[in-house]
């Protein structure tokens, strides 16, 4: 069944190409990512246990929504910022670096159907 998310919407910039979408701040940031059309970004386990979504929260604020595999993030890592972007939601305005897998579809300027999506999934 199709539900309509009425959670609030905040913006995410990807700070290595300007990309931009928007995201609830009850859904992940690999989801709302996803409606960027971009080919290529890895959905792998969606669970936090693969590591393929890697970012670093340069700006912003998220929340977690589940825990994140030490073998993909160190505590280091999640010191300055690493994070997975299927296991956080954000709670603001968020500016995000790809790494990892999660870089080469953000590789290709003319990779992406389009720079900002607002449509609701
Ligand atoms: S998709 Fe596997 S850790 Fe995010």
């Amino acid at each position: 069944m199709w539900t309509l998310n009425t959670s609030p919407k905040v913006n995410v910039h990807v700070a290595q190409t300007g990309d931009c979408y928007d995201c609830h701040t009850n859904e992940s940031l690999l989801k709302g990512m996803l409606r960027l059309g971009r080919k290529g970004i890895p959905v792998g386990c969606v669970n936090g246990g693969c590591g393929v979504c890697k970012v670093r929260i340069v700006e912003g604020a998220v929340r977690a929504l589940g825990p994140v595999s030490r073998a993909h993030v160190s505590c280091d890592e999640e010191a300055q910022g690493y994070t997975l972007a299927c296991r956080v939601a954000p709670t603001a305005t968020v500016r995000l670096e790809v790494s990892a897998r999660l870089s080469k579809p953000f590789s290709h300027p003319g990779n992406s159907s389009t720079t900002s999506n607002t449509k609701e999934t």
